[in-house]
């Protein structure tokens, strides 16, 4: 199954995604589709828009539009609740040693990456970044 994660504006400005990344592969997922992506204000606020009646919104948009973030469409068994396994807690001060944000996020809203938090979401946002055509089989399997 497919997730989607970005990794986060604050953490492409300091160079970590490659890290990231192949701490995602070193996890067993796989990568179907990537794209480095400044968002606009308007694009932000829609993905983000389930939290728009939140106190941390306004601040989040503004974060999530300061720079580009790397948008991942990421393969395996189980992806959405793996990813988040992977990734640790919102709040890197409550994330798991070994999480990508216990080692690289810099604060709860400067967290380093996104994922998706269930099945359904994971559809929408794989769609609101990748069109099916961009989703390439790297297995060749499909
Ligand atoms: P993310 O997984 O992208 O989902 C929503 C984002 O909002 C979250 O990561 C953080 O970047 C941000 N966020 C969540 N809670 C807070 C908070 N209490 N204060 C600031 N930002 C937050």
């Amino acid at each position: 199954m497919l997730t989607l994660a970005i990794i986060k504006p604050d953490a492409v400005k300091r160079g970590l995604a490659g890290k990231i990344l192949a701490h995602l592969e070193a996890a067993g997922f796989v990568v179907r589709a990537a794209r480095l992506v400044k968002l606009s204000t308007a694009q932000a606020e829609a993905f983000y828009e389930v939290h728009r009646e939140r106190p941390f919104y306004r601040s989040l948009v503004t974060f999530m539009t300061s720079g580009p973030g790397l948008s991942l469409a990421l393969e395996r068994d189980d992806a959405v609740a793996h990813l988040r396994d992977v990734i640790g807690a919102t709040d890197p001060a409550e994330a798991k040693p070994g999480t990508v944000r216990k080692l690289y996020a810099e604060s709860k809203e400067r967290n380093a990456i996104h994922a998706s938090d269930s099945p359904e979401t994971a559809a929408r946002e794989v769609a609101f970044f990748f069109p099916e055509g961009e989703l390439r089989d790297l297995r060749g399997s499909r």
